[in-house]
């Protein structure tokens, strides 16, 4: 199986290239992947797939039949939206879209997943059972895996892959993890409340922008001596909003930011944590306050057994040296994470940092680049695993 997958990925390599150009030059919103899913619905159709469009809003389902009797479905899921970034790399193939860019890599993430359907569907009298591909729009506001699952693409499914391209991963390699790979991202909302008065008398006033930047201090500090530091916890406040005049002490501010852990236990505990120091401070100084906590996507565990599907999968495929073992998470986060309330499911990094280079710039930068060589890699590494898949 491993040698027709290979055979069928060289011959395929030219096509996947042009598609993955493609996709590059035409990159489209969160929640705005027409174009994108009707190219991707075309190439599925023409390979024989069962092709469903307009799931999760703009999201495709292509599904594959074995000509096996397993009924345990495999569902594999790639990302197809782009940022609101504007493209600086100057690559023939740029943006065309000006201010859009496929700066996280989810044009290849889409040109695997339809190079795996266009291998697959050559390799039908192989596969015991059927393959569900998920072509999910709006990853980037997190929001796109639940359209997609209350759309019903996760009815049946016993197991599910996905994949992220990692810059600092070199091309042609592969990165695993075992249990965490992403962070849980939460919003975080504080409103402060004071007293306005004259800047001279602040003794006849409560001052909330003092009081908000004790807030915020309190909550740093508190991180470091109160949560477990071998159960992380990163906490971002990257908004704030407050006062009206230089002279005029302010009655109100607005902070905003983003709270990352990893651990579902501390994560639940966060919310009331969080009130109790924000309480605390406030009460000290005679503000009040509001606290708005909203869960965002949990964080992704990988699934042990199948992440050791993707390990052997990749070693036997490319050799041990060019797969890795993960030894850190990372606290970014990662819708992929809902699928996995409804099936056990395991992420691979797929590397595609060039390897001549001295400056591999980081996703969601204007200058992010991809080694094209590494799209081979990913849709073999996805293929085998997905071959092997029911007999693990
Ligand atoms: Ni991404």
């Amino acid at each position: 199986m491993l040698t027709d997958i290979k055979d069928l990925a060289t011959k395929l390599a030219p096509r996947l290239i042009e598609i993955r150009r493609h996709l590059h030059s035409h990159p489209e919103l969160s929640g705005q992947e027409y174009q994108t899913a009707a190219f991707v619905a075309g190439v599925l159709s023409s390979s024989g797939l069962h092709v469903q469009e307009g799931v999760g809003k703009t999201g495709v389902v292509g599904e594959l039949h074995g000509t096996g009797e397993n009924h345990r479905i495999l569902a594999i899921r790639t990302d197809m939206d782009a940022l609101p970034i504007q493209e600086r790399t100057g690559l023939d193939f740029t943006s065309r879209a000006s201010g859009i860019m496929h700066a996280c890599g989810h044009d290849v993430h889409t040109t695997v997943g339809l190079g795996t359907a266009m291998i697959l569907s050559q390799l039908t009298e192989q596969l015991p059972g059927k393959v569900r591909f998920l072509f999910q729009p709006a990853e980037e506001i997190a929001q796109g895996a639940s359209w997609m699952v209350q759309d019903g693409a996760m009815s049946d499914v016993a197991a599910i892959l996905g994949i992220h391209v990692f810059p600092s991963i070199p091309g042609g390699s592969v990165g695993l993890r075992y249990g965490a790979l992403t962070a849980a991202a939460d919003d975080l909302e504080i409103i402060i409340i004071g007293e306005s008065g004259h800047g001279a008398r602040p003794h006849e006033a409560v001052d909330a922008i003092w009081i908000a930047s004790q807030v915020i201090t309190t909550l740093q500090q508190a991180i470091s001596r109160t949560q477990n530091p071998l159960r992380p916890v990163v906490l971002s406040i990257g908004q704030i909003n407050g006062g009206r005049a230089p002279n005029v002490i302010a009655d109100k501010v607005e902070l905003k930011g983003t709270v990352r852990s990893l651990h579902p236990e501390t994560r639940a505990n966060l919310p009331a944590w969080i009130e109790n120091i924000v309480a605390n401070v406030c009460d000290s100084y005679g503000a009040k306050y509001q606290v708005n906590y909203r869960q965002g996507v949990p964080s992704v565990q990988n699934d042990y057994v199948l992440t050791q599907l993707l390990q052997s999968a990749a070693e036997e495929a490319w050799g041990c040296e060019r797969v890795q073992v993960l030894p850190e998470p990372s606290l970014g986060a990662e819708d992929f994470s809902v699928y996995l309330d409804y099936a056990p499911g395991s992420m691979f990094r797929l590397g595609v940092g060039f390897k001549e280079k001295a400056i591999n710039y980081p996703l969601h930068h204007p200058l992010f680049e991809v080694d094209e060589n590494a799209i081979i890699t990913g849709v073999v590494t996805m293929a085998y695993a997905a071959s092997k898949f029911w007999s693990m």
